[in-house]
């Protein structure tokens, strides 16, 4: 018999339910537990309190629970050193360390860094004195889009994109003088805005090897057609029908494999998830953003269309191991649609009771991520995305249909999510 481990999943979203449902499956899980988990994942398995933000606390529990194998979900847990807290404690974990989870928590750092290794990325300056970055901004047009961001981590709402160069004077003194993303906008980066298609690609890496995860696109903004405000991700579509062969062959060689040897130069030992935001431009692939873990909702689907068992790869990512070169699809196609409170992303009731179908259109199931359950044991809602639909399917049409069916449902009062999720979507028009 191979080893069996306990597994402690880390986080509280889709993305951690998924993961969960991976391990509860997985032959070398011989006990899975989750912290802080969700309504859903309380279903499925023990879950403890934590504060994902205190490496100090989830050691404890780690240990307290004689937890083998520890996946942590989330950026802050990343960023925070988690991976490092463990390791000190002599538990193995998956994800980046706190040095290498600097890709996402530093965005003034990953632009330096692709600069360095001539990785092609949009025009840009980092800041932290608004004299200076109002001055660099006098070099962009007065009328056009420019963008500006926090470096830091801001639950994907630290970016602006300024209409006019006056309103990026604006986002700038907002940002560096009045705290609007607090110590996340302490340092900002301003850069031009890209025009193109957006697509992510995840990459599964351990150390000195990597394996490419199937591709996959997110629905970023809260309306169809990819307007309004942007959010964590409204839903996703994998494999991605808009990137060809030459496009992912284009996006390794110009963007994957220079920044895993850049990673490599700079003495990073990168172990896990490195998910590439990218625009697809004229002039060809550009990276938007790097992120130290895999997406919500994209792992929902990414994790389902590969017949390698997840928790074998994460080991071996985790231990610096080879990692298989392709990983052997499926074959089906997959949809997710996010079912959102009403309001989501500003502000939305919670506590909203959540009546689950009796039964689902075949190939349908759901994820929880913001859900718990109340004091006398019923699921309610508790953030803004809710639930998560996922259809798998032999192609995207039929995936597209099963998904609608189950859209028709009322999971929740004032439910929100959006129509067209798969379908063709316009390059970007903001
Ligand atoms: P980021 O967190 O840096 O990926 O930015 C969040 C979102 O803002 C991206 O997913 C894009 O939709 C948009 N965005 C960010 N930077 C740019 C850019 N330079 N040009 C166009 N859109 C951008
Ligand atoms: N769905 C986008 C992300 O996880 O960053």
């Amino acid at each position: 018999m191979s080893e069996r481990l306990k597994i402690l999943v880390v986080g509280s979203g889709g993305r951690e339910h998924a993961i969960l449902r991976e391990c509860l499956r997985s032959p070398i899980a011989s006990d899975v537990i989750a912290a802080p988990g969700n309504g859903g994942m309380a279903l499925e398995a023990q879950c403890i309190p934590v504060d994902v933000g205190d490496p100090t606390a989830i050691v404890e529990l780690a240990r307290a629970e004689s937890v083998d194998f520890a996946i942590i979900g989330p950026e802050v847990p990343l960023c925070a050193g988690a991976v490092d807290s463990l390791a000190d404690a002599g538990i193995l974990a998956f994800g980046p360390n706190a040095k290498a989870a600097r890709f996402e928590g530093s965005k003034t750092f990953t632009k330096d860094f692709l600069d360095k290794y001539n990785i092609p990325t949009a025009r840009f300056g980092n800041f932290s004195e608004t004299s200076p970055a109002l001055d660099y901004l006098e070099g962009y047009p007065e009328q056009g889009r420019i963008v500006v961001k926090a470096s830091g981590l801001a639950a994907g709402k630290g970016v602006i994109i300024a209409e006019t160069r006056a309103k990026a004077k604006q986002a700038v003194v907002d940002m560096l003088e009045g705290a609007q993303f607090g110590s996340s906008g302490e340092e900002i980066v301003i850069e031009e805005f890209m025009e193109g298609r957006e697509t992510s690609l995840h990459l599964l890496v351990s150390g000195q090897d990597f394996s490419v995860l199937p591709t996959s696109r997110d629905h970023k903004k809260i309306v169809e057609g990819d307007t309004g405000p942007n959010t964590g991700g409204m839903g996703v579509i994998a494999p991605d029908p808009t990137i060809p062969d030459e496009t992912l062959y284009e996006i390794l060689e110009t963007i994957a494999k220079p920044t895993l040897a850049g990673i490599q130069s700079e003495g990073i030992d990168y172990r896990g998830i490195l998910y590439i935001g990218l625009m697809l431009t004229d002039e060809g692939p550009k990276v938007l953003e790097f992120n130290v873990r895999l997406g919500d909702p994209e792992t929902q689907l990414i994790l389902p269309l590969f017949k390698e068992d997840t928790v074998e790869l994460f080991l071996s990512a985790a231990r610096g191991e080879s990692l298989p070169d392709n990983l052997t699809p499926t074959g089906d196609s997959a949809i997710t649609v996010v079912l959102a409170a009403d309001g989501y992303p500003d502000s939305y009731p919670k506590g909203t009771p959540i009546e689950l179908p009796v039964s689902l259109p075949e190939g349908v199931s759901i994820i929880h991520a913001g859900t718990k359950q109340d004091s006398n044991g019923n699921l309610v809602t508790s953030g803004g995305r809710v639930l998560n639909l996922v259809a798998l399917a032999d192609t995207a049409e039929i995936a597209s249909q099963r998904i609608y069916k189950a859209c028709e449902h009322t999971y929740f009062e004032k439910q929100y999510f959006r129509r067209d999720i798969g379908m063709t979507v316009p390059e970007n028009s903001y």
